[in-house]
Parts: structure tokens; sequence; C-alpha cells
């Protein structure tokens, strides 16, 4: 997938009405073509507003994502569940897989090998998450961790070039705070260097998600190896989401 775009993925979570439509509506009117020249923006609310999202993006650049996917492929009695067909089917052509959110309420590495193998028949695109827990990252074992999330999250995947990938620390999400820029830089760095290493791809696309927002967003900027952003609490706020695609595309 080509990396020369900067990426702004707007991950709702479970937040956002069918009157939250107001706040993608603010991000429409920003006919800038230099911000669509440099930024690919990716809306991703929760299932239920996928159809009047996809509706209302029509004719702009915008483009559209799950936030998750059921491992099975086929339709089945699975109640409660959207498989990687019927999110493409409303329009999606991304989906994040492996999040830490969903990892921590039971997603294995298996499951969401499953979920990859699903989305890729579908041909989505799919934004893997890989992050390290505090626990894990004070006993020194994140490297150990990203990269055993990678290994089986990727098992059996030859055609690699819809993933990209989003390095969040789990203990930067929701918390406000953010790894410090040289650590950061060495993390997605090292991340780059193994998909390359072990997994041949060429020109790795790998983001940084946890607290982005229009204060830090200067400082994460300085640091040239992030290709984009993976944006919750912030994303929903049309004013701070214009503002942190400013200040990266300025
Ligand atoms: P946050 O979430 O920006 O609210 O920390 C990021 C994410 O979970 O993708």
């Amino acid at each position: 997938m080509t990396n020369n775009k900067i990426y702004f993925i707007a991950n709702w979570k479970m937040y956002g009405t069918l009157h939250s439509v107001q706040s993608l509506k603010n991000v429409i009117k920003l006919k800038n073509k230099q911000i669509y020249n440099k930024a690919k923006i990716i809306y991703c609310p929760p299932y239920t507003l996928l159809e009047l999202f996809s509706k209302s993006i029509k004719k702009t650049k915008l483009e559209l994502g799950a936030q998750n996917c059921h491992f099975h492929s086929e339709y089945g009695a699975f109640t409660g569940s959207v498989n990687s067909k019927m999110i493409k089917n409303v329009g999606c052509k991304y989906v994040i897989l492996g999040h830490s959110e969903n990892r921590i309420s039971g997603d294995s590495d298996k499951i969401i090998n499953l979920k990859v193998k699903s989305s890729i028949k579908e041909n989505l695109k799919i934004i893997f998450c890989i992050g390290e827990t505090l626990k894990e990252k004070k006993k020194n074992k994140t490297n150990l961790i990203l990269k055993k999330q990678l290994i089986n999250g990727l098992r059996n995947i030859k055609n690699k070039k819809n993933i990209i990938f989003a390095y969040e620390p789990v203990w930067s999400i929701g918390t406000g705070i953010i790894p410090k820029s040289n650590d950061l830089e060495n993390q997605i760095l090292q991340i780059k260097h193994f998909l390359k290493r072990k997994f041949r791809i060429k020109h790795p696309t790998v983001l940084y998600g946890g607290s982005v927002s229009p204060k830090n967003i200067s400082a994460l900027n300085q640091i040239s190896s992030i290709n984009g952003f993976l944006i919750g609490g912030a994303s929903q706020n049309s004013k701070k989401f214009i503002d942190i695609i400013k200040k990266t595309i300025n």
C-alpha cells in the first residue's frame, strides 16, 4: 500500500448517534485541496452509523472503515455480529483489527488472524493494531509482545499489500500520556525493520495511536518515521480533528 500520504483515521469507538453526522459534515466542508493531496482521512464510526456515513461521504475524498468484524467470513448464526462481507457491502474500504480494546475483551491472536483472512477475502484494507500494556513495558517485553502479535496475527497471510499497521501502546490509549519522542521514533523504526525483515514488506506503513490531540500533534509530527495517526477521543470533535490535520499538513 502506498505510504506517501499521511493517514488520519478516526476511531469513534462506542460513541455516536445519528446526530453525530454533523461532526463528519464539518470535516467534509473542509474543501481544502492541499489537505487531500497530502492526507488520507478515514472515518471508522460504530456499525450503526456506517450506512449514514457511507452516504454522506459519497463524492468526497473521505473513506470509510469499520472498527472490527467477526472472524467468520460467511453469513451464519452469530447473534449480534457483523462480518467482513457486511461491512464491505455497506461501503467500508477499511477495517481496524487487533485493537487492544478488542484483544482485552477476548480477541486472541488466532481470532485476529482469522479476521485478517476474512477481510482480505473481501478486499478490505486492514488497519492492524499492535501494542504493549504498561506491565509488559515495565518488564521490557515490548518488542517480544509486538513481534508475537505480528507473527501470530499475520500467520499464513501471503498477500500483505493491503495491510497497514498502527502502533498503539495500551498505556497511551485514552490516558493523555504519549511515549517520549525518542522512544516512539525508535519503536516505529524497529517495527518497520521487523516488518521488512520478517515479512518482506518493502515500505511498511506504520501509524501511531494513543491520546493524539491538538496539544501533542506538533511534537508527534517531529517523528518522521510515523506515517499517520489512529485517533480516538479527539476524532469525534470535528474542531479537534481538523486542528490535528491542519497542524500536520501545514
Ligand atoms: P485515543 O484512542 O486517541 O482516545 O487514545 C486511540 C485508539 O484507541 O485508537
